[in-house]
């Protein structure tokens, strides 16, 4: 059993450009809207969803990269309605998104 039901890290690693860095496409941002909107749903917590910022996770030029553990599902990001969408999908329903998947 694992201490989170799935545990989300959002690559936020900024680089100066011309160098791909998920932070120059809003990664910090994103994370934290998304654990604003983990918190809102009361979804956060031991035995529920975790959303953490994580270092370069070595797919920069994919990037804004987020991926999702146990599934160890990585997606791709544009905006809050991406967001919103891994959110309502994969993080309550167990449904991938796979439009948004790398
Ligand atoms: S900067 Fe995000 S994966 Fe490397």
């Amino acid at each position: 059993m694992t201490y989170y039901k799935r545990h989300v890290f959002f690559c936020c690693n900024q680089r100066d450009p011309p160098e791909a860095c998920c932070n120059n496409h809003g990664s910090a941002d994103m994370q934290a809207y998304a654990k604003q909107r983990i918190k809102a749903l009361h979804l956060d917590g031991k035995g529920k969803v975790r959303i953490n910022k994580a270092g370069c996770l070595d797919r920069c030029t994919e990037g804004p990269v987020v991926v999702v553990y146990p599934d160890a599902v990585w997606y791709t990001y544009v905006d809050r309605h991406d967001i919103d969408e891994i959110i309502e999908s994969h993080l309550i329903h167990g449904h991938i998104v796979e439009r948004l998947k790398i």
